[in-house]
């Protein structure tokens, strides 16, 4: 059976899988509720002193939709929208203190990490705020520079907007890691280009790990009334935001190769096993246990066992940032990779009644011949795009080696731009039809 241990900024987490800063951490049952369901670490919902924050999430609003923009009644597929708004705690951090040593204590038990979470109005906020988790005995804590909502809060200052601030969130981080002993994790936030340059600052100022990433700042309009959704900008993600999530998980390992927890886009252990691969060492998982309910937690969990052992992954560090260290640093080193062109399986192909390669086929390299389709090997750059929208799994991807070179398959000419790319048509719907048996006959 595998390994599902892994070390993260020194602590031993019994699985990858943290129940992510939001709602099913707001409270000491809650979180008592995730280590029950076999979190290896629960990040309590953000404690401030930003009294805004903590009345925002006394009027939170949540809305979930499909893929169509609709409001989802009933079961929550994997590609759902999580369009909502919740501030930071409202109970008071410093009327935590008894509850986070309970729960870090119920952590303990189990074999797990209760991790605090701080996002606070100035310095001497965020210094406390931190301090105060230190000394309830959690052993890590994460700094909220991702949160979508303070940067529409009149007067504060916080959250995505630090985030998108080097200096700044280097400068909090800096005054958190001279006055607390425990390691340091740094949410970023999505909502800027820089997030690299923001991990090298606040890595630079003590920073044991970076969470890569919270959530973005979305607009949803429900165009049946021309109205926005849940009243204006909110925080938003779902499946949907994981391959953006990823490439900051990438970016980072493979810039910076720092500790990664990763965050934004988790539905079940597939998710959790991307994030791994891309050079995450921990996952963090949120939304889907707030629409699917903690019971979600054990299936993941299993599921990332069941996974490993169909895949012969022993432990964790196999799995670790394999595709990220597999993947082209850049796109010269795309360039230098071993051409491929296609081939059909004229057999299995249904031309002359689907032209669906023809019509997707935008280098011309595919026309249809004598009832069947004809592959043009000078022109086919071995984009793979007909693959993918080929109904019947007629198409195949072949090497291009030197004996097909000697033949004249294509490879880019020296003076890419002096050929003249606009010479043939056949993928004009005209020049389709025209060639169509069955078009011609009902012409
Ligand atoms: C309703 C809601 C409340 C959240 N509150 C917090 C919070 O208080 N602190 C924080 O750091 N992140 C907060 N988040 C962000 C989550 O911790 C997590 O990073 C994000 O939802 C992406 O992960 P997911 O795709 O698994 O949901 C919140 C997210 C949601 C949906
Ligand atoms: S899409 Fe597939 S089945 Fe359709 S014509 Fe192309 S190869 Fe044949
Ligand atoms: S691989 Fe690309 S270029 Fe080649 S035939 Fe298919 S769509 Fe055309």
């Amino acid at each position: 059976m595998a390994d599902l241990k892994v070390d993260f900024c020194g602590l031993t987490f019994k699985n990858p899988m943290v129940v992510a800063s939001l709602e099913p951490t707001n409270s000491p049952d809650l979180i008592k509720q995730c280590f029950d369901a076999g979190a290896a670490g629960a990040i309590v919902k953000t404690l401030t002193d930003i009294e805004d924050m903590a009345r925002l999430t006394e009027n939170s609003k949540y809305c979930i939709m499909n893929d169509e923009g609709e409001i989802i009644h009933g079961k929550v597929p994997r590609d759902f929208v999580f369009y909502s708004r919740s501030g930071y705690s409202s109970t008071y951090y410093k009327d935590w203190i008894p509850y986070l040593k309970e729960c870090q204590a119920y952590a303990a038990e189990r074999g797990a990490h209760l991790i605090g979470s701080a996002g606070a109005r100035d310095i001497d906020g965020w210094v406390d705020i931190c301090r105060t988790i230190e000394d309830c005995g959690l052993p890590m804590v994460e700094l909220n520079f991702g949160c979508p909502h303070p940067a529409m809060m009149p007067g504060v200052h916080g959250g995505s907007m630090i985030g998108q601030e080097p200096e700044v969130a280097a400068a909090v981080t800096r005054a958190v890691t001279e006055a607390v002993k425990i390691p340091v994790m740094v949410k970023l936030t999505p909502d800027q280009a820089r997030p690299v340059e923001v991990a090298r600052a606040v890595m630079a100022a003590g920073a044991a790990a970076v969470t890569a990433t919270n959530r973005y700042t979305g607009f949803a309009i429900d165009i049946e009334t021309g109205t926005p959704r849940i009243g204006g900008p909110a925080g938003i993600g779902g499946t949907w935001t994981k391959p953006l999530s990823l490439r900051w998980v990438h970016r980072l390992h493979q810039d910076l190769g720092v500790p990664i927890s990763g965050s934004n886009g988790i539905f079940d252990h597939r998710d959790a096993v991307e994030f791994i691969m891309a050079g995450a060492g921990i996952v963090q998982i949120g939304s889907v246990l707030m629409i699917k309910g903690i019971k979600w937690l054990p299936k993941v969990v299993k599921g990332l066992e069941r996974f490993m052992d169909e895949h012969g992954y022993a432990d964790i560090p196999s799995m670790h940032a394999i595709a990220s260290n597999r993947a082209a640093k850049t796109y010269s080193d795309q360039f230098s990779r071993a051409r491929t062109h296609v081939a059909v399986d004229q057999a299995a192909c249904k031309n002359p009644s689907c032209t669906v390669c023809i019509q997707m086929c935008f280098y011309e390299a595919l026309s249809q011949g004598d009832g069947k389709i004809e592959v043009h090997p000078d022109a086919c750059i071995g984009c793979e795009l007909c693959l993918d929208v080929c109904p019947f799994g007629a198409i195949a991807m072949r090497p291009t080696g030197e004996a097909e070179y000697a033949e004249g398959y294509f490879s880019i000419p020296d003076g890419v731009f002096e050929k003249n790319k606009f010479t043939t048509t056949r993928n004009n719907p005209d020049s389709i039809g025209k060639q169509s048996p069955k078009k011609r006959a009902t012409a």
